[in-house]
Formats: structure tokens, sequence, C-alpha cells
């Protein structure tokens, strides 16, 4: 077949199709082609799902654009043929042999979980699907929503950043985007979720009785976060990582955009076996940009310039230390009394970190108040049933610019709770599905239930079949069930 023929089908193909991406959220859509998935040819540019595959992403330019103004770029394609078979223990990373909790080990733990992220990766440009070292994939179904995924490269959008968050020069507030990528043991877990596109298992996450029994030992999810905030007011994104994203043009807004994407920050969580003896089984971990660091690095190098802020296995639930760095922060303060968290005293390479609440990990574009674990902690479905944040977190004395400097409700239960250690696999709140610390799985399965009430229960697949409207199928009788339903059909509901 030739090539020229190829793209103009496929151009005529994205404008259809476009449109529809372009409104994930808005159920009035109106889908008229019918045979998308018999036509679709060209793997590069394959927006369109097949039947039972989940969409690639949410939101994109229209293809004419794409072909006029980004002739050269490529297009956003999920990772999703999870595997079905859980990959034996061989295949466990080699650091798990590195002890952790051990002050002169750790950070030859934290730079080997970062080597393992890149082996591979940096030669396919973090495209999952051109690692020739390692298999990666992707949470299905973040393309739902406002804060879909965007088609250029897979980043939904995920936080605001506060003024002077980052640094004292940073006036404006600015947005995080980001992309999580699954290892081959994560992929298991994701299978016996999503493997049956028309009906996800929300147990598989969950260690209690019934349940899949959560992530297994291997496990390494990582994500890297985009900022559209850059070396003006942050300088340590001097000499930045790049990448392009159809995002909103600021945060309270739905106005989608192509923007420079820098990287500031990498998150990682491994579950590690040596973490259950903390009483939690993961171990988090996250870094920061430092462009200042590059020393003549150029494109996809520049991910080099991740340098460690630290690691946390578990919430010191006993350790109260009332104090936080307020923004902008100046210094890194490290807390001496936490046990649970490492973090790299090194401010010759590592800028100034706020960290969370007491001095737990937290990453720059994280809020000073919380902490990784302790967020995280809180995933399950409905994920409606816990705060990722307590608003304990945003009550407290405030500075000049507003920030919280101390805060004031510690005392409170849901505070408390809020740093306690919780099992992997097991719910922060009873009413919940354990997601097992996985916030995009959390977010995922809330997704697809409301998307499945919007839809009546189809698959995206059935959906582009038919070229009906949802609103053409839409029965009332159904239009209030979604995650409900699910939960008593699984005989769930407490
Ligand atoms: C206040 C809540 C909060 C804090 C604090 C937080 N995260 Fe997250 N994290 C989220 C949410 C929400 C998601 C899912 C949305 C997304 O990825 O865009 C997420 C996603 C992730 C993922 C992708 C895997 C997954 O399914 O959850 C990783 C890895 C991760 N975070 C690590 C970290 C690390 C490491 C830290 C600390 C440096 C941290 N997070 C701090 C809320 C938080």
């Amino acid at each position: 077949m030739k090539k020229s023929w190829l793209v103009a089908t496929m151009i005529f193909l994205l404008i259809i199709v476009m449109s529809n991406c372009d409104q994930t959220s808005d159920p009035n859509v109106d889908v008229t082609e019918t045979e998308l998935t018999e036509t679709e040819t060209d793997d590069q540019h394959n927006y369109f799902p097949e039947p039972d595959k989940y969409p690639d992403f949410g939101y994109m330019i229209s293809a004419e654009d794409l072909a006029k103004d980004y002739p050269d770029a490529e297009v956003f394609k999920l990772s999703q043929d999870y595997p079905a078979q859980k990959p034996g223990d061989d295949q466990i990373p080699d650091f798990f042999d590195i002890d952790f909790t051990d002050d002169a080990h750790w950070r030859e733990y934290i730079d080997a979980v970062r080597d393992y992220c890149f082996e591979g990766m940096m030669a396919a440009g973090f495209d999952a699907n051109k690692n020739q070292e390692r298999n990666w994939y992707h949470m299905p179904f973040m393309h739902w929503g406002p804060q879909g995924t965007e088609g250029f490269s897979g980043l939904a959008k995920e936080a605001q950043i506060s003024p002077y968050q980052l640094t004292p020069a940073q006036k404006g507030s600015h947005q995080t985007y980001a992309l999580g990528y699954y290892n081959e043991f994560a992929g298991y877990t994701l299978h016996e979720m999503w493997g049956d596109p028309r009906n996800p298992n929300p147990q598989a996450t969950s260690a209690l009785a019934g349940g899949g029994g959560g992530f297994p030992v291997g496990t390494v999810i990582f994500k890297l976060l985009y900022t559209d905030a850059d070396e003006t007011e942050v300088d340590y994104l001097t000499n930045p990582y790049t990448i392009k994203g159809y995002v909103t043009d600021v945060w309270d807004s739905d106005n989608r955009v192509v923007k420079n994407m820098q990287l500031i920050q990498m998150d990682f969580m491994v579950r590690d076996p040596r973490a259950d003896a903390f009483g939690t089984g993961w171990v988090f971990g996250t870094f920061c940009y430092n462009g200042k660091l590059n020393d003549g690095k150029t494109g996809v190098e520049r991910v080099k310039n991740l340098v460690p802020v630290g690691i946390q296995y578990g919430n010191d639930p006993d350790v109260t230390t009332n104090k936080i760095t307020a923004y902008p922060p100046l210094e890194t303060w490290i807390n001496p009394e936490l046990k649970e968290t490492k973090i790299n005293a090194n401010a010759d390479e590592l800028p100034p970190q706020h960290l969370g609440w007491g001095g737990r990990l937290d990453g720059p574009v994280d809020l000073n108040t919380a902490s990784c674990m302790s967020c995280h902690a809180t995933a399950g479905f409905p994920q409606s049933t816990a705060a990722l944040v307590p608003k304990e977190a945003f009550i407290g004395d405030r500075n000049a610019q507003g920030s919280i400097t101390k805060l004031t409700n510690v005392d409170a239960p849901e505070w408390k709770k809020y740093y306690t250690n919780i099992k992997c696999g097991t719910p922060y709140d009873v009413d919940a599905i354990s997601c097992d610390f996985s916030l995009q799985v959390s977010l995922a399965l809330g997704y697809y239930y409301d998307w499945k009430v919007n839809e009546d229960g189809k698959t995206y697949a059935d959906y582009q079949k038919s070229g009906s409207t949802p609103d053409d199928d839409n029965h009332p009788e159904v239009a209030h069930r979604g995650a409900d339903a699910h939960l008593e059909a699984h005989n769930l509901k407490k």
C-alpha cells in the first residue's frame, strides 16, 4: 500500500475521530463513523480503539493542524498488551538486594531504581512501545473526563502548583501533567483488573479474602511529571527536558493548547517485601530535575539531571513533629526523628525542597502538608469514601504569601489516621476496596464507571461500531448505576 494513501486515509479518519477525542466527557458527543476499526492502517498513528482495546488518549488537536503544524510529531499510543502470566522470580530487579533502610545504602537503592526505569527507555524516548529491553504498560481509562490524557505524550492533567511552591521567584501558579509506567509484574495485575474491557475487576488489587492479592512483589511503577513552569521562574529548570502536550492553558480552564512541558519530577513506587516490616509493603521514592547540572547534555540524556530527593517506606506514625517548610522552600530541612523516610542531604545537587508534613517525603509539585505514602494509602474504590488529603492539611497559620507555616489541627483523629501505616492491599476505609496504594487505579476505575453510566454499559468499541449517540441508547433506569451496581454485582457492597 502506498504511503501517501495511508497518510490520506489516516488524516481523514483522524478528523472524524478527533472531534470525538476532544470531547470525551461530553455525553452528547456524536460519533457517525462506523468502520474505524476495520480501516485503521498505520501503527504509529493508530488513535482508534480496536474492539476490546482501550482508547489511547482523550484530547488532541485536529488532524489537519497536526499535519500542518507538527508534521514530525508522533501520536501517543497506550501500551496495553497486559501480560496474562505473572513473571517469574528471576525477573525481580537486582536492587531488591540493596538495603534501603541503611543510611549508607539507600542512595544506591534509589539510583538503581532509576537505572532500572531508564533501561531501554532512554533509547526509546520514553515511549513504552519502543522499549527493547523491558516491557512497560500504562493505566487504561486515564483518557476520560476533564483531566483526561492528551495525544502528543499521553499526559494526564494532575495538579496545580501554588505560587512560591517551587522557588522564591515563582510568582505565578502553574500546572503539572504526568504519565505513569507499570513494569511486567504490575502489568500482570493490570491484566487481572482490566483484561476484560467489559468487566474490570476492582478486586485485583485487594489482598483480602476474595481479592486478587494486590500488586505482586517485583512491581515497579514510575511516573514522569511535567510542568508548564520554566526557568524564568524556576531556576533549576534551566537546560530543560521538554516534551509537547495538548494541555489546558491554565489550571482552571477547559481550553486546551499545545505547550512545551518541562520535566520536573520523577516518582516511583516499588512493591518490596522488605517494606512489610514497616507495615506497608511499598517503597516510594522521588527525584527533582536540576538543569544546573546539565553539563552539555542534550535531548533525552537530560533525564539524567533528575536528582534523588529521598525514599519513604512508612509514615513514621509515632513522629509528631509539627513542622513544615513553608513555600517558598529556601533550604531542605531534614527531620532527624524520621526512621521511615530518607532524604538527600547534598544541597550541591538537590534544589531546596519543602518536602511533606514533619519532613516526610514529598516531591516539589506535591503539597507540603501531605506525604507520598499518606496520600497513596487512601487509594480505594470507590475513592469517594476517603479524601486524598484530610481538611486538617489546610488549617493553620499562614505567611505573607498565604502559604501554611504551621498546622493547628494535628490532634484530630483523621489526621492521625492519615499518618498511620496501612498494609498493602488493605483498604483505608472499610467501605472501599483497596487499590493497593495506586491512585491511578482508583481514578481509572472511577472514570470507567462514570463512563459506563453515561454510555449505558457499552464498551468504547461497541459504542463506536454502533454509530449511535449515547443518548439514543441511554435507558433511564440505568442512569444511576455505575460503581454501585458493579459492587452489587460482585456482592461487595457492605
Ligand atoms: C496528595 C496526594 C498525593 C501525594 C502527596 C503524592 N501522590 Fe502520587 N499520585 C497521586 C494521584 C492522585 C495519582 C494518580 C494521578 C496521576 O498519576 O496523574 C498519583 C500517581 C502516582 C504514581 C503512579 C502510580 C499510581 O497508580 O498511583 C506514582 C508512582 C506516584 N504517584 C508516586 C508518588 C510519590 C513517590 C510521591 C511522593 C514524592 C507521591 N506520589 C505523592 C496523589 C498523590
